[in-house]
């Protein structure tokens, strides 16, 4: 008995809320992509996952800067994730300016470390090209500072150092800016969705308020608690005939044209006639 006194209009409203609602959620939660998830760490583990994942917006791009030292020039090329030259795996490479152009793996994001602070991430790619005659002839790796600059989203790759004047642990040293590793912050809400939040409060206070006010004070009882019963099933018939005009094609309802014309044309003439009588 009580659930088929409900008023339909009602229904759709709620009905075209929770849709309202559903759709903005999936506007916000449609931007996630993983393609940190490329690089293998040496040991996983979810902190570091988490740290590498803030890199996210600089993947699929070639960072790369020339660096020239007495006579030899190379090409230096990073990618987050991704292959930077033609060896399959390298996420560093150096680029001899020769004739074969050769390329010197200077580490692997298939070996990849992510350490991160508050306002910066190192990246260390490991187990690149071994050195000839340096560093006890290990593998070469390559150490990535970026730093948070809100200025620059993708800053451009510097070459800080080569360090192999050493037993072990030789490594290649690079800098890079970026906002992607800059802390959040306090307020990173967008101007929609505070309106969204301050929307929903105001509706949540005035249905709380209006609905103790009928009750405590006037004193209705059922569904006239609600505030402003009589305006909102209103408004609710609106919106439902709107819905019906804008949606439906074709409708059992509908009237056929002719019958229309037929029905208005005694009421205008009328009026012609009149218009005809009054200048004289
Ligand atoms: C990056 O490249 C990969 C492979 O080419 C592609 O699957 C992915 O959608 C790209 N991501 C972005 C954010 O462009
Ligand atoms: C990197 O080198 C270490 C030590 O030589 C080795 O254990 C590891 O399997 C290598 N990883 C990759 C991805 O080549």
């Amino acid at each position: 008995m009580k659930v088929s006194m409900f008023p339909p209009p009602t229904v759709t409203s709620v009905r075209l809320l929770v849709l309202a609602v559903q759709l903005v959620l999936l506007v916000c939660g449609s931007q996630a992509s993983d393609d940190t998830k490329r690089c293998k760490l040496f040991s996983e583990s979810p902190a570091e996952r988490k740290v590498l994942s803030l890199l996210e917006p600089l993947t699929n791009k070639t960072f790369s800067e020339v660096k020239t030292s007495g006579k030899d020039s190379y090409t230096y090329q990073f990618q987050v994730c991704g292959d930077a030259g033609k060896t399959v795996g390298a996420g560093l490479v150096q680029i001899e300016h020769n004739e074969e152009k050769s390329e010197t793996v200077l580490g692997l994001y298939t070996a990849t470390r992510a350490i991160g602070g508050s306002d910066w991430v190192m990246l260390i790619y490991s187990n690149g090209t071994k050195y000839d005659t340096h560093c006890s002839k290990e593998m070469r790796k390559a150490i990535v500072m970026i730093s948070c600059n809100r200025g620059v989203e993708m800053g451009k790759l510097e070459v800080v150092l080569e360090e192999r004047e050493r037993e072990t642990d030789c490594f290649y040293l690079f800098e890079l800016d970026s906002s992607a590793v800059c802390p959040a912050l306090p307020s990173q809400l967008s101007a929609g969705s505070i309106i969204l939040i301050i929307g929903f409060v105001l509706l949540s206070v005035y249905l709380i308020c209006g609905f103790l006010y009928q009750r405590l004070i006037v004193g209705a009882k059922g569904l006239q608690q609600f505030p402003n019963y009589v305006f909102w099933t209103q408004v609710g018939n609106l919106a439902a005939d709107g819905c019906n005009f804008v949606c439906r094609t074709q409708g059992p309802e509908e009237e056929p044209p002719t019958y229309r014309g037929v029905s208005t044309e005694p009421e205008e003439q009328p009026e012609e006639r009149d218009d005809h009588l009054l200048p004289m």
